[in-house]
C-alpha cells in the first residue's frame, strides 16, 4: 500500500469508528483526562495542518484562525490554547463544519503527498501514527463518558473480553540482550536508541491475569490489605474507596462490567481489564510475584501472545541512552512526558491495526485506568 493509500485508509478508520455515534455524542467529555470524539477528529487533522501544511506549502490557507487555539493539544510552542477540561464546550464548529475541515485538509494533503519529497513524507508517516493513537483515545474517552449514561448505550463491538489462554511459566535466560528499535520503517522517537542491557533470570507468565484471578484478590480483601500496595497506590484506593476495576458494577451479588457494546455479565476467562499500575502491583504482591520489566517484556514477547491489554511494566517512563529532542514544537511529542508515567507495553483491543510492535513504549501516570491496561506477572528465579 502506498502512502496516499495508507492516509485514505487511516483517515476514514477514524470516521468510521463514529459511524454508530448520534450528534450529542460528539461533544462528550466526562472528565478532564478523556476528549470528546468531534475533538479528536478536528486535533487530528490540525495535526497535519499545523506540522505539515502551514511549513510545506506556501499556497495553504489554514481553514479557520482559530482552530489552532481550539485543537492545539499541548505543544507549548505552538501557543495558547483551550483548557483541557472545556473541549466538551465546543458546540461550534459542528461536526458536519469538523467532517468538511477534515476534507479540506485531506485534499491538501494529497496534494503534498504527490511530491513524494521524503521529509514530508516521514511527517505524514508520523501524522498518520498520531492518528492512530488518537483512534484509540477516541475508543476509550467514548467508553468513559458513555458509562456515566444509566441507558449503558451500545456503540461498538470490539470483543473487549475474549477468553486468556491456560497460563505457565517460560524461563528467560540471563543474558545482556538489545533493546530498542533496530529496523527501517517507522518508530516513536522513545524506542531509540537500540541499547544493551543486562537482564538476570526470570520467569514470565504466558497469559494475562483474568478476571477470575482478579475477583480472588478482590475476595480475598486484596483492597482491605495495604501491604500489598505501595504507599501512593493505598492512598488512591482508601480516598476514592475502590473495591474493583473500573466498569465493574455489582448487581444481586453478581459482577457485570460496561463495555462499548454495553453491560455484560463479567467474562471470568477473560484478561482484567482497566486497572491501574497500583492495583496491577498490588495483584502481584498479593501472588508473591511481580510485574516485568519493560526490558523483560520485551527480550520475552516473542513467547506468548499480546495485544489484548496494554501490560504495566515495573519500569518508569524514561529516555533511552542517546536519546534525541527533535528540533520544534514535535519536539514535544513524547519527550517531556518523561517524568512521574510508568511504561506499558504490547497493545490492545481498541490499538488499531498495524499500530504495534514490540518494542512500542506507551506510557501513563500510575493511577489512571481507562485504557484497556491488563498484567502480566513475572518472577525472578
Ligand atoms: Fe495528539
Amino acid at each position: 500500500m502506498n502512502l496516499s493509500e495508507t492516509f485514505h485508509r487511516v483517515r476514514n478508520h477514524s470516521l468510521h469508528l463514529c459511524k454508530n455515534l448520534i450528534t450529542e455524542d460528539f461533544s462528550l467529555q466526562a472528565s478532564e483526562e478523556v476528549s470528546p470524539p468531534k475533538w479528536h477528529l478536528a486535533h487530528t487533522t490540525w495535526f497535519f495542518e499545523q506540522f505539515i501544511l502551514v511549513p510545506n506549502d506556501p499556497s495553504y490557507v489554514v481553514k479557520h484562525p482559530q482552530f489552532n487555539f481550539l485543537f492545539n493539544s499541548y505543544y507549548n510552542s505552538l501557543g495558547a490554547r483551550t483548557a483541557r477540561n472545556q473541549r466538551g464546550l465546543m458546540s461550534r464548529p459542528s461536526v458536519e463544519e469538523v467532517k468538511t475541515y477534515r476534507g479540506y485538509v485531506d485534499a491538501a494533503m494529497i496534494n503534498l503527498i504527490g511530491r513524494q519529497d521524503s521529509k514530508i513524507d516521514e511527517l505524514v508517516t508520523l501524522g498518520l501514527n498520531h492518528e492512530q493513537q488518537h483512534q484509540e483515545l477516541l475508543i476509550t474517552d467514548l467508553k468513559y463518558s458513555l458509562w456515566f449514561n444509566p441507558l449503558n448505550p451500545s456503540v461498538m463491538d470490539i470483543q473487549e473480553y475474549s477468553a486468556e489462554p491456560k497460563s505457565k511459566w517460560v524461563n528467560v535466560n540471563a543474558g545482556v540482550y538489545e533493546i530498542g528499535y533496530k529496523d527501517k520503517d517507522f518508530c516513536y522517537d522513545n524506542e531509540l536508541n537500540p541499547h544493551k542491557v543486562y537482564i538476570n533470570d526470570f520467569a514470565v507468565s504466558t497469559a494475562l491475569v483474568t478476571n477470575q484471578e482478579y475477583l480472588e484478590f478482590i475476595e480475598a480483601g486484596g483492597y482491605e490489605n495495604p501491604t500489598y500496595w505501595h504507599d501512593e497506590g493505598w492512598a488512591w484506593a482508601k480516598e476514592l474507596e475502590v473495591k474493583a476495576p473500573l466498569y465493574w458494577e455489582q448487581q444481586d451479588g453478581a459482577w457485570f462490567y460496561y463495555t462499548l457494546d454495553g453491560i455484560k455479565p463479567i467474562n471470568l476467562d477473560a484478561a482484567v481489564a482497566h486497572v491501574n499500575f497500583y492495583e496491577a502491583s498490588a495483584f502481584a504482591s498479593w501472588k508473591g510475584v511481580r510485574l516485568p520489566t519493560e526490558f523483560e517484556w520485551e527480550v520475552a514477547q516473542s513467547q506468548f501472545e499480546w495485544g489484548k491489554r496494554w501490560e504495566w511494566t515495573n519500569s518508569a517512563y524514561l529516555p533511552y541512552p542517546g536519546f534525541e529532542v527533535a528540533p520544534g514544537a514535535i519536539g514535544e511529542y513524547n519527550g517531556k512526558f518523561m517524568i512521574n508515567q510508568m511504561v506499558l507495553r504490547g497493545a490492545s483491543v481498541a490499538t488499531s491495526e498495524g499500530h504495534s510492535r514490540p518494542t512500542y513504549r506507551n506510557f501513563f501516570h500510575p493511577k489512571y485506568r481507562w485504557q484497556f491496561m491488563g498484567i502480566r506477572l513475572a518472577k525472578s528465579l
